[in-house]
């Protein structure tokens, strides 16, 4: 495996491995998904989803066509099919593509996360329609959904990976883009910068990687707490639930979605109020993202979701005296 030290930030890992598999497969066309999110140079901006940040753009978003993400039409529709089905059909309008761009957790999209049967048949769909697969594992690798690449359940093997955030184990910026040296057709110096990696960071990442990956016991512990977390959300969505709330997610990569992204925000508030931060992702800023460090103590991951438990009861609470206080306006008004 290759390992291509590109500028320090995830989007410049994908604008690497976008630039590669044009390069390799001589075709402009990048299929990608919606809600997908994978950076915000223009590049790698023509394969984000997210319309607040492609209208910082200034210019046409081009090469690129988007495909519905798993769910995105239904809970019953396979979009691999669909996808298959525009692919096969020269008046789609979708021209044969070099790649296929995909996160199979949608961090910032609102941790939406992929089925192993939807990866293993997105995979299948690029072979048969002669496209790299790219994996995004910006936010879903380095252990995020339990083992270090995302994709490992699935059993799939992308012909290209980009990898950053955590990479590093110090939070220091850095981003690799992985392929197999058959793949490498870049010229000397194509992608080049005064920053490509990040020395204090090689440093760090080869630290963490000798001292959390020399076995599997860190994959274990990350797996174990990915179950309390489920375990609790689960409860929490059981008890406050009632069409309001579902869980999503794996590993440590969870999340809450809430039915509008103003109880997400007011959750998040009230969370705040009482010592955590804690953000929101999805096209409304809906779901109560649950992206804690994979190294956290028992104790403190039990506190943190304790106090989005109470923000969240709070939030109910309130909602539930609403219809209450207008009553009582309504009394008042009647008799003033
Ligand atoms: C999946 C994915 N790809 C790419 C990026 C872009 O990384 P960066 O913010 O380091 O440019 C992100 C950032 O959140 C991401 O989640």
């Amino acid at each position: 495996m290759w390992v291509q030290f590109t500028g320090p930030t995830g989007t410049n890992a994908v604008e690497a491995a976008m630039k590669l598999a044009r390069n390799i497969k001589g075709r402009e066309n990048i299929v990608t998904f919606t809600n997908g999110f994978h950076g915000v140079t223009l590049g790698a901006l023509a394969a984000t989803g997210n319309s607040h940040h492609r209208g910082a753009a200034g210019v046409a978003l081009g090469g690129t066509s988007r495909a519905p993400y798993e769910g995105y039409l239904g809970e019953d529709i396979d979009t691999t099919a669909y996808l298959d089905k525009l692919l096969c059909d020269s008046s789609s309008g979708v021209d044969k593509p070099a790649a296929i761009i995909v996160e199979t957790v949608q961090g910032e999209g609102g941790i939406n996360a992929a089925s192993i049967e939807w990866l293993q048949n997105l995979q299948a769909t690029c072979h048969k329609h002669d496209a790299l697969l790219i994996v995004d594992d910006i936010q879903a690798g380095c252990s995020r959904t339990g083992r270090f690449f995302s994709f490992e359940e699935a059993g799939i093997k992308p012909d290209i990976v980009t990898l950053s955030k955590s990479l590093s184990g110090y939070g220091l910026p850095f981003a690799v883009v992985l392929f197999s040296p058959e793949l490498d057709r870049w010229k000397p110096g194509e992608h080049n910068g005064t920053f490509r990696g990040n020395n204090l960071a090689f440093v760090t990442a080869k630290a963490a990687i000798d001292h959390y990956w020399s076995d599997d016991s860190f994959s274990r512990e990350v797996q174990r707490k990915g179950r309390y977390i489920s375990r609790r959300l689960e409860k929490i969505v059981a008890k406050h639930g009632e069409g309001q709330f579902t869980t999503r997610g794996r590993g440590m990569f969870q999340g809450i979605n809430c039915i509008n992204g103003k109880i997400a925000g007011e959750i998040s508030q009230k969370a705040f109020q009482r010592g955590l931060m804690i953000e929101t992702s999805g096209a409304d800023d809906h779901v109560v993202k649950f992206l804690c460090p994979l190294t956290i103590s028992d104790l403190n991951l039990k506190k943190g979701i304790d106090i989005v438990e109470a923000a969240i009861g709070e939030v109910c609470a309130r909602q539930d005296s609403i219809p209450q206080e207008m009553d009582f306006f309504k009394a008042t008004q009647a008799t003033v």
